[in-house]
């Protein structure tokens, strides 16, 4: 694959982002220039002054590139939520509860990355899939195996892809079976300890991959092990990622054997920090979403997976109201996508189920939940911007400083145009039409760090 870089070059185009949330930002032929990391050094504006000398100046010094009239830029996606491992089973296996799947069907696909060979071939096309569905940056449940999590790091890095990589933590032999356990806790921890010095000794001059530190959820570790990573976070300042209040039995398991909420549980392991993802989130109560924001904390909304394992709805604007910072996940493959476009309108769609409600039986005043709905802005903003915000990464909208990691939308694309264009629709009106519609046909080029990682096949 040619890797084309847009460093060092302007770039002509309308883009379309969410910079704050709530705020979308339509910007038609603006002129946006990157420095040689592929750092956005400038964003000159149609309507700025100065704007016909720094095009004809990018036009003479031949470092202009014309993205088309029909084309819209919009930031590239920052999926919070991946189970990278589980790639093979995306769209099967969605008829059982969350614990019944798990050691049913999940846990012996994971345990198949002991072959090195297996996880290279999925890994290779898992990130490709991704690329081309606009993931610019990934956070990445690996497994327990750690030659199986060094083999999706260099992947990603390979690809090019900005990602979050962690090898999972699963000790507990009461709740995780003999073929696809850690061998004891200190191994657990010392495999752990290793992967991130290994990503931190071969991918820290990249600027893409880094480790995160994943205990899967409190029901498959032990105190001992939690408490270990908890450590490890304070030594070394990295990421963590883990399941919280996902469903009612994860929930209730938590609060039997910890006699607390996961949110508090997490705290006190600490585990929960700045950096820390927490994903799905649904039952946290308003004092738990009070523990996450205190933190610093962010959840991965994952509005697919949901519907099939979370027996709720994530109350995101509940979340949000309360200055909880929150991002998107496609949770693959709990959720049967890997395309944030498509989880995108299931932030819109379940958000609408939570506040109608969904019982006819029920009175109107009983079956809804007020003020619940959000809207393709905020889903937008939760895909990109929300989500590097959780991680503290500087992607996900077109400013200065920002890193260029973009994708290039064509709804006009070969056969798949999302729309025919009667002349209806105003910039704000085409944004929602391609939230709405547009698929990975759609995705003409995918860049991260201003890098051509991924392009439509033509
Ligand atoms: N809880 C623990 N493991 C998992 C997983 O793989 N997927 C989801 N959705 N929830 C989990
Ligand atoms: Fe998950």
């Amino acid at each position: 694959m040619t890797k084309q870089s847009l460093a060092g070059k302007s770039v002509l185009t309308t883009f379309i982002h969410t910079p704050k949330l709530g705020e979308l930002e339509c910007a038609k032929d603006a002129l946006i220039t990157l420095d040689d990391q592929g750092v956005i050094q400038s964003v000159v504006h149609l309507s700025d002054e100065g704007y016909p000398q720094n095009l004809a100046a990018a036009r003479a010094a031949e470092s202009l590139v014309e993205f088309g009239q029909d084309q819209y830029l919009f930031p590239g996606f920052v999926d919070l939520h991946i189970h990278a491992p589980q790639w093979p089973q995306l769209g099967s296996a969605l008829d059982v509860p969350l614990e019944v799947w798990l050691q049913d069907h999940t846990f012996p696909l994971e345990a198949k990355y002991e072959n090195a060979a297996f996880a290279r071939e999925v890994y290779a096309d898992l990130v490709t899939s991704l690329l081309a569905n606009g993931t610019t940056t990934a956070v990445y449940f690996a497994t327990i195996h750690a030659e199986a999590t060094r083999i999706l790091a260099d992947t990603c890095s390979a690809k090019g892809q900005r990602s979050f990589v962690g090898k999972v933590v699963m000790d507990n032999v009461a709740e995780c079976p003999e073929y696809y356990r850690d061998k004891d806790t200190e191994t657990a921890l010392t495999e752990t300890a290793e992967f991130i010095e290994y990503v931190q000794t071969n991918h820290s001059n990249e600027d893409l991959v880094k480790p995160i530190i994943t205990p899967r959820f409190i029901p498959s570790c032990t105190d001992d092990a939690l408490r270990g990573l908890g450590d490890l976070v304070e030594k070394t300042g990295c990421h963590v990622q883990t399941h919280c209040s996902e469903s009612d039995w994860q929930h209730g398991y938590v609060i039997e054997r910890t006699e607390k909420s996961d949110a508090n549980a997490l705290r006190d392991f600490g585990l929960m920090t700045r950096h820390t993802v927490l994903a799905h989130g649904n039952f946290l109560s308003d004092d738990d979403m009070a523990v996450v924001k205190d933190a610093g904390a962010g959840v991965a909304h994952c509005p697919l997976s949901n519907y099939f394992f979370s027996n709720a709805v994530f109350p995101l604007r509940r979340a949000l109201e309360k200055g909880v910072r929150v991002g998107l996940g496609t949770d693959i493959s709990g959720g049967p996508s890997a395309s944030m476009l498509e989880s995108c309108r299931h932030v819109v769609n379940s958000s609408r189920l939570l506040e109608e409600g969904v019982r006819p039986d029920l009175d109107r005043s009983e079956r809804r939940t007020e003020d619940s709905r959000a809207d393709f802005r905020e889903a937008l903003y939760i895909a990109t911007a929300g989500g590097a915000e959780v991680l503290d990464l500087k992607v996900g909208k077109f400013e200065v400083g920002y890193k260029f990691d973009a994708i290039l939308i064509d709804p006009f694309a070969k056969n798949a145009p999302i729309y025919k264009d009667f002349g209806l629709f105003d910039l704000e009106g085409i944004a929602e039409k391609i939230i709405m519609l547009a698929t990975r046909a759609n995705i003409a080029k995918t860049y991260v760090g201003g890098k051509n990682v991924s392009s439509a096949q033509t």
